[in-house]
């Protein structure tokens, strides 16, 4: 028999200084193959169209749907109804600043890792649009390109412990980012400056290893060997720049 679902929706708009934070109920009969992305959708277009949440592809590609399901980071294009509960909680993601109702804006928050991360190739080869492509390794170019696939949805930094404590951590996706180019044979950065980045408690040394993030990446992003990765790195570079002749 068709389940008839309950979902408690969290409901605000900054902007608007008559609006308060509350939670309110929409109930709705779900559908066979019912994805939250649906059901959502329906809400807004059946009960409330004043209900604010971002959704582009649907297919778990985009990233914009990152929100709080039951308490969990995930994306809720993938999700469906039937993995869920009658009764669904929606909130917001954390930490990213609210645009309204389950809508956050995480762009503002990758841009910011990415600048402080540098996210680009750092070479001084002058760009020759006339040469040979340079060949790299098939087995490293994979390597790269697994970390490639983050989609900057932001669960993994919603469900980062240390975020929550630590405004400016960089979280698994920045530092994520990071190991990506110190992979890449391009990137002439040294250890040293890397260090400079990461090497402090908004970066490697303020990640408690509790793996929350890479239990929540909806794309399953081997973050907890990045993390390990980085750790023995940059150990090593804050060992040897305490250590006369070393640096
Ligand atoms: S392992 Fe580190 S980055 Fe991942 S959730 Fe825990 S503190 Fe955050
Ligand atoms: S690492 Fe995973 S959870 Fe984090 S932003 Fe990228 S895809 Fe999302
Ligand atoms: S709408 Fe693109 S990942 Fe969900």
């Amino acid at each position: 028999m068709a389940r008839t679902l309950t979902f408690d929706i969290f409901r605000y708009t900054p902007q608007d200084k008559d609006s308060a934070p509350h939670m309110e109920t929409f109930v709705l009969p779900e559908t066979p193959s019912m994805t939250l992305f649906i059901a959502l959708t329906r809400i807004r277009e059946e009960q409330d169209p004043s209900l604010q949440f971002d959704f582009c592809c649907r297919a778990g590609i985009c990233g914009a749907c990152g929100m709080l399901i039951n308490g969990r980071p995930d994306l809720a294009c993938k999700t469906k109804t039937a993995d869920l509960p009658e009764r669904i909680t929606l909130m917001p993601l954390p930490i990213f600043k609210l645009v309204g109702d389950l809508s956050v804006d995480t762009g503002r928050w990758f841009r910011e890792m990415y600048s402080r991360v540098g996210s680009w190739v750092h070479t001084d080869k002058v760009f020759d649009p006339l040469a040979q492509e340079e060949r790299m390794d098939n087995a490293l170019a994979n390597d790269i390109y697994e970390l490639e696939r983050c989609i900057e949805c932001g669960c993994c930094i919603a469900g980062c412990g240390t975020a929550r404590m630590r405004q400016d951590f960089l979280g698994a996706a920045g530092l994520n980012r990071v190991a990506r180019f110190m992979l890449d044979p391009r990137d002439q950065r040294t250890e040293t400056e890397y260090f400079e980045v990461i090497g402090d408690d908004e970066g490697i040394f303020g990640c408690m290893g509790l793996l929350g993030c890479e239990d929540v990446c909806p794309k399953g992003l081997p973050l907890q060997n990045q993390l390990g990765f980085l750790r023995r790195k940059m150990g090593l570079a804050a060992i040897k720049r305490f250590l006369p002749g070393k640096g």
